[in-house]
């Protein structure tokens, strides 16, 4: 089945020039991209990415660190794609992600209250269609 899956690469990814790899990788893959944007997040913004999170220890940190710079959005297209990134982007903690992945090859842990792992990605079909309606109202639906 044809998927829509929301990409983000964080403010980490941005500033160490890994958007070009991160892009790379999707299209190496074979998906393709349906909308991309550089842009600063807001508080507004992450509140509803992040609703899920709220209350978390690890929250206030998250939204500090998603405000801290650019993020490139962007809408991945192609079968099974939502499984198919986070595949691609290895597990949520980068030391523990494997070798081969986006945040296994890239990342690494610094010693901080969140996990700085270079890319977020949609984890279900519902959170893809909420995700895509938050980052990209004028092609959501
Ligand atoms: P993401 O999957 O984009 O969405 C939630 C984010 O919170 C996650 O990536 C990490 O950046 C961060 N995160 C998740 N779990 C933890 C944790 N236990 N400690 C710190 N940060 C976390």
């Amino acid at each position: 089945m044809t998927q829509r899956t929301l990409v983000l690469v964080k403010p980490d990814g941005v500033r160490r020039g890994l958007t070009g790899e991160v892009i790379r990788r999707i299209e190496a893959k074979g998906y393709t991209l349906a909308a991309l944007e550089l842009r600063t997040a807001t508080r507004e913004l992450l509140a509803a990415h992040y609703a899920e999170h709220e209350g978390k220890p690890f929250y206030e940190p998250l939204v500090e660190f998603m405000l801290s710079g650019p993020v490139a959005a962007m809408v991945v297209e192609g079968e099974r794609c939502i499984e198919g990134f986070r595949a691609l982007a290895g597990a949520t903690d980068p030391t523990a992600a494997a070798p081969g992945t986006i945040r296994g090859d890239l990342a690494r842990d610094w010693g901080l209250k969140v996990q700085q792992n270079l890319v977020h990605g949609s984890d279900s079909p519902e959170s893809a269609e909420r995700e895509i309606k938050i980052w990209f109202s004028e092609i959501a639906g």
